[in-house]
């Protein structure tokens, strides 16, 4: 049987406290279902790290990253470190390093679980968001001129090329046609941003004729934004621009309960590189040490490494064993409205498996 080996960063914050139990779930569920063995080779790249060695990934750290068969991530970011070493030292530069240009983020409305949302019926909230994960607005493109004085310039560019379209519009048409509605909503700002989203509306267009068993259609994001909130079981497969698809899918996150269940897969499909896998949520400054954190965002988002893997049979039966518990409604986190502990709730995953 293959063996898998998975890089584990489990990060700041609420990141190992949410990664360790996912890492003993994951482990029972192969106990249990097999299909294949996985190797965790930890790493302990962090803020504090960087405190220690004065870096956050080691200077051969990208080349021991890509031996790996995928990477499993908690969240970086400390209040008391410069984002530029945690979110533009380690995540951003490895979503774009690795290519991992689907950022592929699910919402669903589990059974048991409240939506701030009046009268949503489990499941009527089903949706996933492909997000362009390497470019657009979050290209590393810009400067600033004259710091810290009146005429003070700050010039940040938003990088569009029709092959970045191109290949996240193609991968969202693909989900959206394997999916029952078989629905894709393109998000977009062409009305005010005349060349970027211009050009990703014209690429939308031009591959939207190659899927005529699709539904598909644009909507602009302010729309869409008040669309998540008003309506948003009319969302089936969407697909939105890096920094528009960042804000929608903590938006999908909360109206499907709690950030605390959004996972995420950051995928290069090609293979060439590692994959990797994710919850939505950061390190949660103000939750972390407190035993509090929801563990589930973190457990979905080793099933979704394990699909990667083509781990099925282990990746569907950790998707079962957290709607149970969420059904039950017994061993909610505070984020749910519960009272359990972050290790109760993974405990409870894992007497579901
Ligand atoms: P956050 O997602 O960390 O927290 C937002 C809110 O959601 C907080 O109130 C937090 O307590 C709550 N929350 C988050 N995860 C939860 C969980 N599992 N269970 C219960 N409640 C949860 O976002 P933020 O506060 O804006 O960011 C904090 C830091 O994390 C920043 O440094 C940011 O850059 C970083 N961040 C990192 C990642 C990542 O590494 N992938 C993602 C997002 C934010
Ligand atoms: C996310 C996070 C990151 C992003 C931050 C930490 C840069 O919010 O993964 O959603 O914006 O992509
Ligand atoms: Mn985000």
């Amino acid at each position: 049987m293959a063996t898998s080996r998975i890089a584990v960063i489990a990060g700041d914050g609420i990141g190992p406290e949410v990664i360790e139990p996912a890492i003993q779930v994951v482990d029972a569920v192969i106990r249990k279902f097999g299909g294949g063995t996985l190797e965790w080779n930890r790493l302990p790249w962090s803020s504090a790290y960087y405190k220690q060695t004065g870096h956050i990934v080691p200077s051969d750290g990208w080349e021991t990253l890509a031996k790996h068969d995928a990477i499993l991530l908690g969240a970086v970011g400390s209040p008391d470190v410069p984002e530029t070493v945690t979110v533009h030292g380690l995540l951003l530069p490895m979503r774009r390093k690795f290519d991992q240009y689907v950022n592929l983020r699910p919402a669903y409305l589990y059974d048991g679980v409240p939506s701030p949302l009046k009268n949503k019926a489990p499941g009527s909230i089903d949706m996933i968001v492909y997000r362009e994960n390497t470019e657009g607005e979050y290209a590393p493109v810009g400067g600033r001129l004259y710091e810290g004085t009146a005429a003070d310039i700050a010039i940040q560019t938003a990088v569009f090329t029709r092959r970045g379209c191109e290949r996240i519009i193609r991968a969202a048409f693909e989900a959206a046609r394997k999916r029952p509605r078989k629905k894709l909503t393109s998000i977009t700002k062409s009305n005010a941003l005349p060349f970027g989203m211009v050009l990703w509306d014209d690429v939308f267009n031009s591959v939207k004729k190659e899927y005529p068993d699709v539904q598909a259609g644009s909507l602009l994001v302010d729309a869409a934004a008040m669309d998540f909130v008003r309506k948003p079981e009319v969302f089936d497969v969407v697909v939105a621009s890096n920094l528009f698809g960042d804000i929608l899918t903590d938006l999908s996150a909360m109206v499907t309960g709690s950030v605390g269940l959004a996972s995420s897969a950051n995928i290069n499909p090609e293979r060439t590189f590692p994959s990797m896998f994710e919850p939505v949520h950061g390190s949660a400054p103000d939750i972390a040490g407190k035993g509090i954190a929801n563990p589930l965002a973190a457990i979905l988002s080793t099933a979704l490494m394990l699909d990667h893997l083509t781990m099925t049979a282990a990746a569907d039966a950790i998707r079962a064993a957290v709607a149970a518990v969420l059904k039950e409604g017994k061993v909610m986190s505070p984020d749910l409205g519960g009272t359990a502990s972050t290790t109760q709730v993974a405990e409870a995953v894992m007497a579901a498996i």
